[in-house]
């Protein structure tokens, strides 16, 4: 019988296993060496001037929305075609997040809304490349300067993607990544925050571990026992165990980036002419970092599930992402959100469907999800 094929995969080889147990065998398993070596080799492929390790993709939004100074008071600006956490984080330091609508064609936030929407109390915008697909950044960087905003950008979709010649990673104030499994590279857990700010870099490395001067190591370093917390911070540190893995998985991300672009077209040429199929438009100048391969079925939610169904049923692991994030509970009673406030990403919500796209899939497993979509659209249109 044959397997299922996921939305989503990592994609784990004896140079990655052999990476860890090195480790495994050092006398640093965590706060040593390797954290600030996957730092740099994650600057290096960005071209950012810091990067600062974290344990999670989350954990990295929330460094960077307390980097930011948001606090009580304070209004955020946030796409709510993302996962949960990209607004989240606005709520952990006390903000109040601000959805503002997405462009229909790309799903991505969409600058105009965003003008929209600041007041007085507008701090910060959370843009995120969903998908993989670069937002505008000069419109929002545009509006960030002349309103005194801080862009922070949630790349968690992005690695590799590129906006007009440059790297996701020097294109915000603030950017944050993932390692989740299911993303480009992957730590088992992992994230980090790029920036070019001083400032921003220094206040983060206190913030991911508890607000202190000095990590065990540098007191390890300089022999001395003393260290202070000048502010409040978390334990939000990447052992060496995963930024030894994230160092392996780098090495094979600019491999993994040319399959998934390589499958991007094959599907994009494949559905072109499709009835009942609508695929995403990328920003113009840019290169789509296909996190995800997002397509939207025609006729409403009605459809999208019986494609759902029909396609699980055959064993391809669509998924749906997201449903907007105002649309959660939490956000409803919290918040006061609901229905009709980013109609447009309610709408598309109705339609989108995630088919599978990762950096090891097969071309027999490609024909498999071309073969299996075109059968469900023919029972539906
Ligand atoms: C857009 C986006 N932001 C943030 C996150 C959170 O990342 P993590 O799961 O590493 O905490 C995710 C994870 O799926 C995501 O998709």
């Amino acid at each position: 019988m044959r397997g299922v094929i996921p939305y989503g995969k990592q994609s784990i080889d004896e140079e990655d296993i052999n990476a860890v147990v090195e480790v495994l065998r050092s006398d640093w398993l965590t706060t040593g060496p390797r954290i600030e070596e996957f730092e740099r080799a994650i600057c290096s492929f960005t071209s950012a001037k810091y990067g600062v390790a974290v344990s999670n993709g989350t954990a990295a939004l929330h460094t960077a929305i307390a980097a930011a100074g948001i606090g009580p008071g304070d209004e955020v600006l946030v796409t709510p075609m993302t996962f949960a956490a990209s607004a989240n984080c606005i709520v952990y330091q006390g903000g109040r997040p601000v959805f503002v609508d997405v462009d229909p064609d790309t799903l991505l936030i969409d600058p105009n809304q965003v003008r929209s929407k600041i007041t007085k109390a507008t701090k910060a915008i959370v843009s995120v490349d969903y998908a993989g697909n670069p937002c505008p950044y000069d419109e929002l960087n545009e509006i960030a300067y002349e309103k005194d905003l801080i862009l922070i950008s949630d790349a968690c979709h992005a690695l590799g993607a590129e906006y007009k010649g440059k790297k996701i990673g020097a294109l915000a104030d603030l950017t944050a990544l993932s390692f989740h499994p299911v993303k480009h590279i992957t730590t088992g857990e992992g994230g980090m925050v790029l920036t070019e700010n001083d400032e921003f870099e220094e206040s983060m490395r206190r913030f991911r571990n508890h607000g202190i001067d000095r990590t065990a190591r540098q007191r390890e370093a300089d022999q001395t026992w003393f260290y202070e917390m000048t502010e409040l911070g978390y334990n939000y540190r990447l052992t060496d165990i995963q930024c030894a893995l994230g160092i392996s998985q780098l090495r094979k991300l600019p491999r993994w980036l040319e399959r998934r672009r390589e499958i991007a077209a094959v599907y994009l040429q494949e559905f072109k002419d499709i009835k009942g199929i609508r695929m995403l438009g990328v920003t113009s100048g840019c290169k789509h970092a296909y996190h995800l391969f997002v397509i939207e079925i025609e006729g409403g939610s009605i459809n999208r599930n019986k494609m759902f169904v029909g396609l699980r049923k055959l064993g391809i692991g669509v998924n749906v992402h997201y449903i907007p994030v105002h649309l959660h509970p939490y956000y409803v009673t919290t918040f006061g959100t609901g229905a009709g406030l980013c109609p447009k990403a309610e709408e598309a919500y109705g339609k989108i469907l995630s088919i599978p796209i990762f950096g090891t899939m097969t071309d027999g497993q490609v024909n498999q999800v071309i073969e299996d979509v075109r059968k469900c659209l023919r029972d539906i249109f």
